[in-house]
């Protein structure tokens, strides 16, 4: 695969996403016929890159420009206390407008590079170098930017669109399987929204996909980048349309959430459990058609991942796990917003329901 552009253009701003095998060695050019300029970068580094990745980059921009702020990614990190040392080396090194941070790592340290970006005297440039399969086709494009808190995922940010993405493809091959398998979940939330002939391709070919196989990443990860961009241009602030994307989202965060962030169960992994009990809450509602609920459950099943709610939960557990529903930025006080499946191509936005059917889904779902 050659170097593939997408622009993204957004009310508040255009920008390219850059996708292709080793896409970083090119920074240089990629940096001249996008107009990023700046004088100096803070590059916010999750140390588990390899570190080859880091040399590559510093090396090619000029390693004088460049100021390296180690992170070690994990939702726990992902907090005020992550942003605060980044803007203190910011106001250490003088950093202005024409300045830049760069992050170099997944989406925990692509959304806390960007808040910190977005805060920082009132916003500085941003350039984002997802490395993960997640952060690139999904957390890297639509410039949604946070941090947790003691109440829940994300509630804390904002929104920035980047000036720039550089999606390297070689960044994956370090990456470990369950890695993997999380950002395909997210390229199976898209196809799932986009329609059957994007579901039917995955669907034939997930098993090369997730061993990285070429062409077939490349297809999956550039037709992913392209369904959200179709998404986040209509509706760049979540006013309407982007909601679609928080499929199974609300159930996925209260699992992190009630989990305590804890390694048992990372986000990919959660939203995977979460489009898997939106299906099955859809299922049980009449909302979605049979043949439609067994192939998106067959398909969840057959990625080979522990998606049994039982493994992580008891019935002991429902009052947090609907706390944390409830807490979700997309609800009011009484009612929760549910993003459920109608068919392949089609998810409603709308849904509201009262907690005590959600509380009865749970029952029926946890034995214990
Ligand atoms: N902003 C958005 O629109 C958006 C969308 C989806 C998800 N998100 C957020 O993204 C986060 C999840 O992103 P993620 O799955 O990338 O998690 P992550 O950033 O934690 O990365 C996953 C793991 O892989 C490691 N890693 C990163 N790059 C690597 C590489 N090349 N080789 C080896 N290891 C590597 C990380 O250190 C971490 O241990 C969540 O916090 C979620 O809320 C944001």
């Amino acid at each position: 695969m050659r170097k593939t552009k997408l622009i993204i253009k957004t009310k508040s701003k255009k920008y390219p996403i850059i996708i292709g095998p080793n896409v970083i060695g090119d920074i240089n050019n990629i940096l001249k016929f996008s107009k990023t300029y700046f004088e100096k970068a803070l590059i916010i580094y999750d140390t588990k890159v390899p570190k080859k990745k880091l040399f590559i980059l510093k090396k090619k921009i000029n390693s004088n420009k460049t100021i390296v702020h180690s992170f070690k990614a994990s939702e726990k990190n992902k907090n005020f206390k992550s942003i605060n040392s980044i803007l203190n080396k910011l106001f250490k090194f003088n950093f202005n407008r024409n300045d830049c941070i760069i992050s170099l790592g997944g989406g925990i340290t692509g959304d806390v590079s960007g808040f910190a970006a977005s805060i920082y005297k009132r916003g500085i440039k941003f350039i984002n170098i997802p490395t993960t399969l997640l952060a690139q086709v999904d957390s890297s494009i639509g410039g949604k930017t946070g941090v947790n808190n003691k109440y829940g995922k994300n509630l804390i940010g904002s929104f920035m669109q980047p000036d720039l993405v550089v999606s390297d493809i070689n960044n994956l091959k370090s990456l470990p399987k369950r890695e993997i398998i999380c950002g395909y979940g997210e390229i199976l939330k898209h196809s799932i929204i986009n329609g059957y002939g994007t579901f039917n391709y995955l669907k034939k070919n997930f098993h090369k996909i997730i061993k990285l196989k070429s062409p077939f990443i490349e297809k999956a990860i550039l037709d992913s980048c392209k369904i959200k961009k179709k998404i986040v241009e209509k509706d760049e602030k979540e006013k309407d349309l982007r909601k679609i994307l928080n499929l199974g989202h609300s159930f996925a965060h209260a699992y992190e959430a009630s989990l305590s962030y804890s390694k048992k169960l990372n986000h990919g992994e959660a939203v995977i459990l979460g489009i898997k009990s939106a299906t099955k809450f859809s299922f049980q509602n009449n909302i979605i058609n049979k043949k439609d609920y067994n192939q998106i459950i067959n398909h969840i099943n057959n990625l080979n991942i522990n998606t049994d709610l039982n493994n992580y939960f008891r019935k002991k557990d429902i009052n947090i796990l609907i706390k944390y529903m409830k807490s979700d930025k997309k609800n009011n006080s009484t009612k929760i917003n549910l993003i459920l499946i109608k068919s392949v191509g089609k998810i409603l936005i709308k849904m509201k329901f009262n907690e005590l059917k959600i509380r009865k889904f749970f029952a029926r779902e946890l034995i214990y």
